[in-house]
C-alpha cells in the first residue's frame, strides 16, 4: 500500500528537522508514511496547501512565516490554534481542513515532563512579544503561574498581547529596560526573533537567580546569545528547543496517527547541544 503522505511547509525550509523527526516517530511506531519538506513563498501558500490536499496528502505542518496565514484556509479550528491566532499542524479529512497548533503544548510538555520545570505558581518572564509568544502564552497560563510579565523592545506589541490574555492570568508588560530590578524569575523564556539574525537584545541581567530555569524557543546547533547569557547569569539551567521542537512534532504526530510517539528516544538521537 501506498504510504500517506505528510509534509512541513515554509520559507525557508531547508533546514527543518521536522522530516527526520517524523520519520523516527513512524519507524518507532510502524506507521507507513511519508514525510517531504515543501518550500512555500507566501504568496503561493494557499494554491502549495489545496494542491496538498487534490493529491491525496493527509495532513501537513505549517511553519514560519505561515502559520498565522493558514488560519485562513482552515474550516475547523481548535480553541488552543484560535487563541494562539496560528495553526502548526493541517488535517485533510472527508475534503475539510481542520488545523490545530501543537507548539505551547510541545513547550508545556518539554518544561515539565522532559526538564523538571514546575510552572505553577512561578513567576515568568517572557521575551518578544510576536506570534511566538501568543502561541505559548495562553499554555503557561493554564498552568496557573504567580505571574506573567512579557518584556519586550517596544510596547506596541506587548501591550495588545497583555490586554489580551489578561482575562485569562496574572500577565503584566515591559519594555525591557523596565523589567522590574528586584524581581527573579522562575522561568524565561527567549521568543524573539534576535538570535536568528545575530542580534542580541538588552536581556535584564538582575532577572536572574540560581533557580532560574532560561529556555531559548529557537533551536540550532550552537549555543544562542540568550542561552549563553543565562549560563553567564548562573541560572540552574539554560536550555535550546530541541525539546519543544520534538513534543510538538509528536502531538501533531498523535492527531494523525493515533499514536503517541516515545520522544525521548528521538529527542536522543538528535544532535541536540545547549
Ligand atoms: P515570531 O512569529 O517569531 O514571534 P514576530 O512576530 O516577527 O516573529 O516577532 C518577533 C519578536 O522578536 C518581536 O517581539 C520583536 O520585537 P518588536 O515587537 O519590538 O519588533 C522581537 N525582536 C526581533 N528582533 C529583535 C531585536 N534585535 N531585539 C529585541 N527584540 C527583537
Amino acid at each position: 500500500m501506498a504510504a500517506d503522505r505528510y509534509a512541513v511547509m515554509g520559507y525557508p525550509i531547508s533546514h527543518s528537522r521536522s522530516p527526520v523527526i517524523h520519520h523516527l516517530f513512524a519507524r518507532q511506531s510502524g506507521q507507513n508514511m511519508q514525510y517531504d519538506r515543501i518550500e512555500v513563498q507566501p504568496a503561493r501558500l494557499e494554491k502549495a496547501v489545496r494542491q496538498f490536499q487534490r493529491d491525496g496528502g493527509k495532513g501537513l505542518n505549517i511553519t514560519v512565516p505561515h502559520k498565522s496565514e493558514v488560519t485562513k484556509l482552515v474550516d475547523h479550528l481548535t480553541e488552543r490554534a484560535s487563541t494562539a491566532g496560528a495553526v502548526n499542524t493541517l488535517t485533510f479529512r472527508d475534503e475539510e481542513i481542520f488545523g490545530d497548533n501543537t507548539d505551547g503544548f510541545g513547550l508545556l510538555r518539554d518544561l515539565v515532563v522532559n526538564l523538571g520545570v514546575t510552572v505553577e505558581d512561578a513567576d515568568i518572564l517572557v521575551f518578544g512579544a510576536g506570534g511566538a509568544t501568543r502561541g505559548i502564552i495562553g499554555p503557561l497560563l493554564e498552568m496557573q503561574p504567580k505571574s506573567l510579565c512579557i518584556a519586550n523592545r517596544s510596547l506596541s506589541k506587548a501591550r495588545p498581547l497583555a490586554e489580551y490574555f489578561s482575562h485569562s492570568g496574572p500577565v503584566t508588560c515591559c519594555r525591557f529596560n523596565a523589567v522590574p530590578k528586584e524581581q527573579q524569575y522562575d522561568l524565561i523564556i527567549n521568543a524573539t526573533s534576535a538570535g536568528l539574525r545575530g542580534e542580541v537584545p538588552p536581556f535584564p541581567d538582575s532577572a536572574v537567580a540560581e533557580n532560574t530555569v532560561c529556555y531559548d524557543l529557537a533551536y540550532g546547533l550552537k549555543p544562542t546569545p540568550f542561552t549563553i547569557w543565562g549560563r553567564e547569569q548562573g541560572a540552574a539551567q539554560s536550555v535550546l528547543g530541541w525539546g519543544m521542537l520534538v513534543e510538538q512534532a509528536a502531538e501533531s504526530f498523535r492527531i494523525w496517527r493515533g499514536v503517541r510517539p516515545d520522544t525521548a528516544a528521538v529527542l536522543a538521537e538528535l544532535p541536540v547541544s545547549a
